[in-house]
């Protein structure tokens, strides 16, 4: 695994998003694995800057998102889906029909799930997957668990990932209590990942990820078992390494 420690929120949103740049100018029709959450916001504000500049383009590229809210529609503002528009896909020439996200609200969640992974193979799989990391160790929605899930499933949201989202909905009786999310085993499948995480808050599970053991209670230790791993933090997430 690569470590790059960076001084603060945006030099680290850089470096992600360099080495997202990266993998696009390597391989224009690439499949890239993007994640939601505030950490990568900056990176994504990066990317939609060197567009502009005429330094990237998207037109080839292929997205699959981690996860979506489950009950929630695409124009809902705290969707996921809305999310990637506002954040991306409304500010690059990426072709709507390449982007993908998780239907929130899918009438059979296992045949969506199933759906996913299909879709995902068929594009060739993931080139690069970029991940954030809840408080609890989660990646995606794949929360602390007694096992590790393998493909894209409807999941429960633990209660301390509802606490922490709440900070985005009216209420926390708003934030939905079950999410669609890529698998570990989707997760794991990916060819290079990219981990973004920021905060001293994060010390701890940092720790705890990639120095801990491999167990599903910490669901991103699992990354210690993949082969090519970036980890962009800033200091006070990697203060505790
Ligand atoms: C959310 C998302 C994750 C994200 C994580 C951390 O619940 N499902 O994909 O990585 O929580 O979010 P943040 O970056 O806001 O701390």
């Amino acid at each position: 695994m690569r470590i790059y420690q960076c001084a603060d929120y945006s030099s680290m949103s850089r470096k992600a998003a360099s080495i997202i740049a990266a993998q696009i100018q390597l391989k224009p029709d690439c499949v890239l694995g993007l994640a939601t959450g505030s950490t990568p916001v900056g990176a994504y504000e990066q990317l939609v800057r060197w567009y502009q500049d005429g330094e990237l383009s998207f037109a080839e590229v292929k997205t699959a998102n981690l996860d979506e809210y489950y009950g929630l529609a695409p124009e809902h503002d705290q969707s996921y889906r809305y999310f990637m528009q506002k954040n991306l896909f409304d500010h690059v020439d990426i072709k709507a029909e390449n982007t993908h996200v998780p239907n929130g609200l899918a009438g059979d969640p296992e045949k969506e799930g199933a759906g996913y992974d299909h879709m995902i193979r068929a594009l060739g799989g993931i080139d690069l997957q970029l991940l954030g990391l809840g408080h609890n160790g989660h990646i995606g929605f794949n929360e602390p668990a007694d096992c590790y899930p393998v493909g894209t499933h409807l999941v429960d949201l633990a209660a301390s990932t509802i606490e922490a989202n709440k900070r985005f909905f009216a209420s926390e009786a708003d934030v939905p209590r079950q999410a669609l999310t890529m698998g570990i085993g989707t997760i794991m499948n990916a060819r290079s990942i990219l981990l973004v995480v920021n905060g001293a808050a994060k010390a701890d599970i940092v720790r705890a990820a990639f120095q801990g053991p491999v167990v599903p209670q910490v669901p991103a230790s699992v990354l210690q078992l993949h082969p090519n791993v970036v980890l962009v933090g800033d200091r006070g997430a990697l203060s505790k390494l």
